[in-house]
C-alpha cells in the first residue's frame, strides 16, 4: 500500500473520510487502482441492495490475493522476512521465513492439495496449531482457489464436525498435536472424533507433524504431510479469480445453535484489510508488526495475514500463550524482535495486569510505537495499564472495533493523528459511516447518546453472505433496520462524536475475547438427561470481561446424585460440545426462570441477579411467575 494512501494528520483524515463518505465509489476506486495488481480492471466499483444484502465490490475484476501479498514482493523483498514465527517454548528456535521462502512453500502445498484432488472452489477446513504451515496452507488455498474455513485449535469434535458438514469439506488439514504452554493438545485425536460423528464427504485428513507423538492413522484416509510435500514441485500457476469469488468461510457464533459460516471473497477483503493496516497501524517498510490474536479468529486472518502480507510487512506469529514459561512471555517477545506495533486483547492486558509489573519492567520495550487492542470494550483501568506500562505512555492505544462479519476494522483512532480516549475507539475510518438507532429504528442524530450500532453504506470488506443460507444473514444483519447493516453492538457517542463501544445487545456474550451465542451453551446443558432447561447469562469478571452464569432447571427425576457432580457433569458437556472456552463459571439450579406471558425469558432479570444488582429490574408487568425471582435472589451464587 503506497504512502499516498496514508493519512498523516487530524485534518487529512477529515478532508479524506468527507471524500469518502460523499463519493464512496470514487474514494475505493482509488485506493484499489494504486496499491494492488490486478489481472483485469472492474467493470462497475459498486453495486449493491441493502434490503437484500446483494453486495459487489469491483464488479469483474480479476486477481488472486497471493500475487498481491506474495509474488509482487518477490524483487524487491524477497529476501525480507515475512513471517517470524516464535514456537511455544522459548528454547525452541523462532523461525525467519523470506518471502521468497514462504512463496516457496506456499506453491508446494498447493501442488500437494492439487494432487490430493483439491480444486478451485473446494472448502479446505483447516485445524492446526499457531504454525507456519496453518499461514502457508491458507495462501495455498487462496492460490489456487479453494476455500478455507479455518478451525480455531480450541474447539471440540462436535464444534469441528458441524463445521465440516456446514461447509462440505472434502479435506481437513490438521496437525499430530498442538503446544499451548505447559500442555499438549491431541488435535489429530480430536479430528478423528470428529469424523466418527460426521463420516461423509470427508475423503482425507492431511496431518502435519508437530508433537510427533503416536497418532491413529485411518487407511486410506489419513496422509502425513511430509511424504507429499518432500517431492512436491514449488511451481504452481496461480488460479486467476474473480473478484466476489468466495476467499474464505469463517464461522462465528449465532442466536441459534448453528454457526454461522461468514463469507469474504477476494477483491474487497484484499483492499480494505490492506488499506486498514496501512493506517490503523502506521505501518512503515522496515517495522516488526505482531498480532498475538489466534489465526484461527478473524483477527489473525486479516491482521496476521492478509493485511501485513499486503503491505510487504514482516509478521509475527506466535504458537504459545502469554503465561508460558513466565508471565512475561509477551514482553520478552517484543524485546527479542524489537518489535514496533503490538495488537491484542483485553483480557490479556487484564490478565497481565494482575501479574507484578516488574515483569514487565525487565524488559526492554523501547521499539514499540503503537499498541492496539481488539476484540471487546477495554475498561479504564486496563487502557491506563496498557498506556502506562507496555506504552510507556507514548504509544497511541488504538482501540479497533470491528467483527467478523466486517472483515477489517471500522472505528479505531489512526495513530498520530487521532486524539485518544480511554475506552473510546474513536472516530469511524474512511468509507465508514456508522449510525446509532432507537429501538423504534429511528436514527439518533443528536450527540451524547446511546443506541443500536448500524453502519449505513457498504465498505469493500463486509462479508458478503452466510454460507449456505443468504436468508439468515439478510435475517440477521439487514433486517432490524432495514438499509441498513446492523452489528448487534450498543454504542455511545460522545459530545464531539466519538464512539465507545458498550457491548453486544443480542445474545453473544464475550468471554475473554471469544463470542458465544447462549443457545449453543443452552443446547448443550440441556443434553444432559437431568436437565429440563437453562438459561445462560454474562456478569462482569474481571479478568474473562464477562463470565457465563448458567441458571438450571433440573427435571423432577428424583435426581439424587450430587449437585457438585451434576455441575462438573454440565461443564464436560459443554467441554465436548464446544470446547472449553464456553464452560460456565457459576451455576445456580433454579425451581423456574422467569418468563414473559408469551413464554420468553426475561433474561435482563437474569443478567441483573447474576451481577448482583437486585434493585434495576425495569418493567416486570408483563411476567408470569414474579414470585420466582425471591428464590433465584436468594439462592445466587456469589
Ligand atoms: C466486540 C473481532 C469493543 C464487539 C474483531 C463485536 C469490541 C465483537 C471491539 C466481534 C472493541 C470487537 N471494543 N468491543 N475495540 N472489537 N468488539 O467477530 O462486540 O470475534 O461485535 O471480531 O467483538 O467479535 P469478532
Amino acid at each position: 500500500m503506497s504512502n499516498n494512501f496514508k493519512i498523516n494528520n487530524l485534518p487529512e483524515y477529515f478532508k479524506q473520510y468527507k471524500k469518502s463518505i460523499k463519493n464512496p465509489k470514487k474514494f475505493w476506486n482509488e485506493v484499489a487502482d494504486n496499491n494492488f495488481v490486478w489481472y483485469q480492471r472492474w467493470s462497475k466499483v459498486l453495486k449493491y441492495n441493502m434490503e437484500e444484502a446483494r453486495i459487489t465490490w469491483f464488479k469483474n475484476a480479476k486477481l488472486n490475493i497471493t500475487k498481491n501479498c506474495l509474488d509482487r514482493h518477490l524483487n524487491k523483498r524477497g529476501d525480507k522476512t515475512a513471517i517470524i514465527w516464535e514456537p511455544n517454548n522459548p528454547s525452541e528456535e523462532a523461525q525467519y521465513i523470506t518471502y521468497k521462502d514462504l512463496h516457496q512453500r506456499v506453491c508446494k502445498m498447493a501442488n500437494v492439495l492439487t494432487e490430493l484432488g483439491v480444486q478451485k472452489g473446494d472448502r479446505v477446513c483447516i485445524y492446526l496449531p499457531m504454525i507456519p504451515e496453518l499461514a502457508i496452507t491458507m495462501l495455498a488455498c487462496a492460490k489456487m482457489g479453494a476455500v478455507h474455513s479455518v478451525i480455531f485449535a480450541g474447539f471440540s469434535a462436535s464444534a469441528i464436525a458441524s463445521r465440516v458438514k456446514d461447509c462440505g469439506a472434502k479435506i481437513i488439514i490438521c496437525a499430530d498435536g498442538g503446544y499451548r504452554g505447559n500442555k499438549t493438545i491431541d488435535l489429530k485425536g480430536i479430528v478423528d472424533e470428529a469424523l466418527a460423528q460426521h463420516p461423509s464427504g470427508v475423503e482425507s485428513v492431511l496431518v502435519v507433524r508437530r508433537t510427533h507423538h503416536t497418532v491413529n492413522m485411518k487407511d486410506g484416509r489419513d496422509l502425513w504431510l511430509d511424504d507429499y510435500y518432500s517431492k512436491a514441485s514449488s511451481d504452481f500457476v496461480t488460479k486467476i479469480m474473480d473478484a466476489e469469488d468466495p476467499l474464505f468461510i469463517l464461522y462465528t457464533s449465532g442466536s441459534t445453535g448453528k454457526p454461522k459460516g461468514m463469507l469474504h471473497t477476494c477483491a474487497g477483503y484484499m483492499v480494505y484489510t490492506a488499506y486498514t493496516f496501512k493506517n490503523v497501524f502506521d505501518y512503515q517498510e522496515n517495522d516488526i508488526y505482531w498480532c498475538s490474536a489466534d489465526i484461527g479468529w478473524i483477527t489473525g486472518h486479516s491482521y496476521i495475514l492478509y493485511g501485513p502480507l499486503c503491505n510487504g510487512a514482516t509478521t509475527i506469529i506466535f504458537e504459545g500463550t502469554p503465561t508460558y514459561p513466565q508471565p512475561d512471555r509477551f514482553w520478552e517477545i517484543i524485546d527479542k524482535h524489537k518489535v514496533t506495533q503490538f495488537y491484542t486483547a483485553p483480557t490479556a492486558i487484564r490478565s497481565l495486569a494482575k501479574e507484578n509489573s516488574d515483569w514487565v519492567k525487565q524488559h526492554n520495550l523501547s521499539t514499540l510505537r503503537i499498541i492496539g487492542s481488539v476484540g471487546e470494550p477495554i475498561n479504564d483501568e486496563a487502557w491506563h495499564w496498557y498506556n502506562d506500562h507496555v506504552g510507556n505512555k507514548k504509544c497511541p492505544i488504538v482501540d479497533t472495533w470491528w467483527q467478523t462479519e466486517t472483515g477489517g476494522i471500522l472505528i479505531s483512532p489512526i495513530p498520530f493523528v487521532t486524539p485518544t480516549k480511554p475506552t473510546y475507539a474513536t472516530l469511524p475510518l474512511p468509507g465508514i459511516q456508522p449510525v446509532l438507532m432507537d429501538d423504534k429504528r429511528n436514527e439518533i442524530t443528536e450527540n451524547q447518546v446511546s443506541g443500536n450500532l448500524c453502519i449505513r453504506f457498504p465498505w469493500p470488506g463486509i462479508a458478503r453472505s452466510i454460507w449456505g443460507d443468504h436468508q439468515r444473514y439478510i435475517d440477521t444483519y439487514f433486517s432490524s433496520f432495514p438499509g441498513k447493516y446492523f452489528t448487534g453492538d450498543g454504542a455511545l457517542r460522545d459530545e464531539v462524536g466519538y464512539y465507545r463501544i458498550t457491548g453486544r445487545v443480542d445474545d453473544v456474550i464475550i468471554v475473554s475475547g471469544h463470542n458465544l451465542g447462549t443457545a449453543p451453551i443452552e443446547d448443550s446443558i440441556n443434553l444432559h438427561p437431568a436437565v429440563a432447561e437453562s438459561a445462560i447469562v454474562g456478569y462482569p469478571h474481571d479478568v474473562k470481561g464477562n463470565g457465563l452464569y448458567g441458571y438450571v432447571i433440573l427435571k423432577e427425576t428424583g435426581e439424587t446424585r450430587h449437585k457438585v457432580n451434576l455441575k462438573k457433569e454440565i461443564n464436560l458437556l459443554i467441554s465436548d460440545t464446544i470446547g472449553p472456552i464456553a464452560k460456565l463459571d457459576k451455576i445456580q439450579f433454579v425451581s423456574a426462570l422467569p418468563k414473559t406471558r408469551s413464554g420468553k425469558i426475561m433474561r435482563r432479570i437474569l443478567r441483573k441477579i447474576a451481577e448482583g444488582d437486585f434493585n434495576n429490574f425495569g418493567d416486570t408487568s408483563t411476567l408470569l411467575n414474579p414470585e420466582i425471582i425471591e428464590e433465584i435472589k436468594r439462592e445466587r451464587i456469589e
